[in-house]
C-alpha cells in the first residue's frame, strides 16, 4: 500500500512573526534597513522571473569533503588573477595602439602620462607573471591530490586547455610594448614554435601573418592576446567550475587513506 503523507501541522502564530519591516518598533527608519530591504526586493524581483537562485545555490552550498586545506584556494586565486587581468587589460586597451608605428609610444604614454596608468600597467604586468605561477600551483595541487583521476579526467583536460591558453596570453602579451626586447624575445618564441613537429612551420607562418614578422604580426598578437584567447579561457572556465560544481573536490590523499583503513574521528 502506498504511504500516505500527512499535511504538516499548521505553525501557531506566535512562533511564526512576520519578518520587522523598516522603522517598525520604534518609530526610526534607518538609511542601512532601507538599503537592505531594497537590495532584498531587486534580488527576489530578478530571481522571480530567472529562478537564478537554485544555480547559485547549487554552485555555492556544497559539501566539501573532511580535510579540505589552503591548498584547494589555488585555483580560485588563479580565478581571481584572471580577473584582475581582464579588468586592468580593458583599461590599457582604451589607450594602447597596436599600429607597428605607435604602438610604442601609447606604452609609454600610458607609464608616463595617463591617470594611474603606470599603476594598471603594472598590474597587469606583475598580474601575468602571478597568474602564470598560480596556475601551475593549482596543477601541481590536483595532481599530487590525484584529481585527476575518474571521475575527474575530462575537468584535467579542461585544465590542460586552460593551462596552454594562459601561456599563449603570456606569450602574445610580450609582444604588445613593442620594444627592442619584446620585439626580439617574441622573433625568438615564433621561431621556437617553428620548430614543432608536422604543426611547427605553420603555426609559425600563422603567428607572423605571412613569411616575415611585422605589422601584421602585432595586430595580430593583439586580437589573439584581447579577444580570442580571453573568450576562450572565460569559456573553459565556465566549464571547469561547472565539473567541479557537478562532482565536487577530492578529498586529501591521507583523508583517504585513513578512510581505507577504517581510522575515523571517533576511532583514532
Ligand atoms: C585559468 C586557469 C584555472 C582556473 C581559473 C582554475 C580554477 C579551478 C577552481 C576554482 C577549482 C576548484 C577549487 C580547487 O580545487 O582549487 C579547480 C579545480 C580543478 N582544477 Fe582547475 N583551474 C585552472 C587551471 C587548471 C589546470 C591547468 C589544471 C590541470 C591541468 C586544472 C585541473 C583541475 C582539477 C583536476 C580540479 C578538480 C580538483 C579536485 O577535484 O580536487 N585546473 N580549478
Amino acid at each position: 500500500m502506498p504511504k500516505l503523507k500527512l499535511p504538516a501541522p499548521p505553525v501557531p502564530r506566535k512562533l511564526n512573526p512576520a519578518p520587522k519591516r523598516p522603522g517598525q518598533g520604534n518609530g526610526k527608519v534607518k538609511a542601512t534597513d532601507v538599503a537592505k530591504e531594497a537590495g532584498t526586493t531587486v534580488i527576489d524581483w530578478v530571481d522571480e522571473r530567472t529562478s537564478l537562485s537554485g544555480a547559485a545555490r547549487w554552485m555555492m552550498f556544497r559539501k566539501v569533503p573532511k580535510g579540505t586545506n589552503w591548498f584547494y584556494t589555488l585555483g580560485s586565486a588563479t580565478l581571481f588573477a584572471f580577473l584582475n587581468q581582464a579588468v586592468t587589460g580593458v583599461f590599457l586597451a582604451m589607450y594602447y595602439d597596436p599600429s607597428a608605428t605607435r604602438a610604442y609610444e601609447s606604452a609609454r604614454f600610458i607609464t608616463n602620462e595617463a591617470f594611474l596608468g603606470e599603476f594598471v600597467r603594472g598590474m597587469h604586468k606583475w598580474g601575468s607573471t602571478v597568474m602564470v605561477i598560480l596556475v601551475f600551483l593549482h596543477m601541481a595541487r590536483t595532481f599530487f591530490f590525484g584529481a585527476y583521476k575518474y571521475p575527474r579526467e575530462l575537468n584535467w583536460v579542461i585544465g590542460v586547455v586552460l593551462l596552454i591558453l594562459t601561456m599563449t596570453m603570456s606569450f602574445t602579451g610580450y609582444l604588445l610594448p613593442f620594444d627592442q626586447r619584446s620585439y626580439w624575445a617574441t622573433i625568438v618564441g615564433v621561431n621556437i614554435n617553428g620548430t614543432g613537429p608536422l604543426v611547427g612551420p605553420y603555426l609559425n607562418d600563422f603567428l607572423r601573418g605571412g613569411p616575415e614578422f611585422g605589422a601584421t604580426t602585432l595586430s595580430r598578437f593583439y586580437a589573439i592576446h584581447m579577444l580570442l584567447v580571453p573568450g576562450a579561457i572565460a569559456a573553459m572556465i565556465g566549464a571547469h567550475l561547472y565539473l567541479v560544481a557537478k562532482l565536487g573536490t577530492t578529498a586529501p590523499p591521507w583523508q583517504k587513506v585513513e578512510q581505507k583503513a577504517g581510522v575515523t574521528e571517533e576511532h583514532a
